[in-house]
């Protein structure tokens, strides 16, 4: 046994040095500490042995053993750092190399506008309300003193959905949800999209985005409306821009009017408005009374005023966009001019 003992250490460290990979310093490890290595065979036949003799052997078989494995460490070390030179060498990083552009993209030129127009209302006191855009002709229509058949049903195209449901025309939807669930005063802003059966042209659109104003209490009268418009399209549009009101007429609002700008060939209409019908505070008053609430929209004591304006009409007047649908195409060029 003492030969074969010579002789695996003498074999070993020849083998040793010339191992030139983790692989084949793997190999080696295995032929002589592995499971059938010679080394682990050696330790077995010592049983063989007896008393003083094997004591004597297996103490030279564990020095040998404890040689080999701190041999196979060292020469692994030597091996791994070699390998990991190579690599870094291999993969070399051109540092002059001009970076990937990041490109950031920009908030989309209605979202500024609408951003705007709802930080000026803000600023004055009125807080954001939101409406679903799928409604019932109760909210569309009826509750805003639109009867059935009456012609002004004609005014706008709906989009129905089926039975009583359809695609809102309007933000003013928005109006007697509020006033259903708040008693006054009320100031809210309301922005959303709205839907109408238009051909798609340089200024319509079938979806399209509205921001609606509702203002109510004990005491509001003409001029408060008149000053509140009249601030906002300072604060807009500049504050030398000169403002018309021209009566109109929306069945919720009465007197109503529209709101033009002195733009620079002419009058543009930018918004609809006028105080809320007596009819519409009947209609919501109703609903609290069959809560079995108070209601605290008695039309003789309560008055107030709204308005509703699209977005895209007051962007394309903020830009000198004439044509919206220069919004919707999302050409990346048109965009950029936006960036913000
Ligand atoms: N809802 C009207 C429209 O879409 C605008 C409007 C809102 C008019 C509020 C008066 C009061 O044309």
């Amino acid at each position: 046994m003492n030969e074969q003992i010579q002789e695996i250490k003498k074999s070993f460290s020849s083998g040793l040095s010339r191992v030139k990979s983790l692989e084949a310093l793997q190999k080696i490890r295995v032929s002589l500490l592995g499971k059938k290595g010679k080394i682990t065979l050696l330790l077995k036949k010592l049983t063989t042995l007896d008393g003083s003799k094997r004591k004597e052997v297996g103490k030279k078989i564990n020095d040998l053993k404890s040689h080999i494995e701190n041999k196979l460490l060292e020469k692994e070390n030597i091996l791994k750092e070699k390998e990991s030179k190579k690599a870094l060498s291999e993969s070399t990083i051109d540092i002059t190399l001009p970076g990937r552009p990041q490109n950031v993209g920009t908030i989309h030129p209605l979202t500024q506008t609408e951003k705007m127009i709802i930080d000026v209302f803000q600023s004055m006191g009125f807080s954001v309300a939101e409406g679903p855009e799928v409604e019932t002709d109760y909210y569309n229509f009826e509750a805003l003193n639109f009867p059935r058949d009456h012609p002004a049903r004609d005014m706008q195209d709906t989009f129905f959905v089926e039975g009583d449901l359809l695609l809102r025309t309007h933000t003013s939807t928005v109006q007697i949800r509020t006033m259903e669930q708040k008693a006054p005063p009320i100031r809210i802003v309301s922005p959303g999209k709205v839907y109408r059966c238009d051909d798609i042209d340089a200024t319509h659109s079938p979806i399209f985005h509205q921001v609606e104003g509702l203002c109510v209490g004990p005491d509001i009268h003409f001029q408060h409306f008149k000053g509140t418009v009249e601030a906002f399209i300072a604060n807009i549009f500049g504050k030398d821009t000169k403002v018309r009101f021209r009566p109109s007429f929306f069945p919720f609002t009465e007197p109503s009017a529209e709101v033009d700008i002195m733009g620079p060939d002419g009058w543009l209409e930018i918004m609809g408005c006028g105080m809320v019908d007596p009819n519409v505070f009947e209609n919501v008053g109703k609903k609290w009374k069959d809560r079995g609430e108070e209601n605290p929209y008695d039309p003789d004591k309560i008055s107030g005023f709204a308005f509703g304006m699209g977005v895209e009409r007051i962007a394309m007047l903020l830009h000198q966009v004439n044509d919206m649908r220069l919004f919707y195409e999302n050409d990346i060029r048109f965009l950029k001019q936006f960036g913000k």
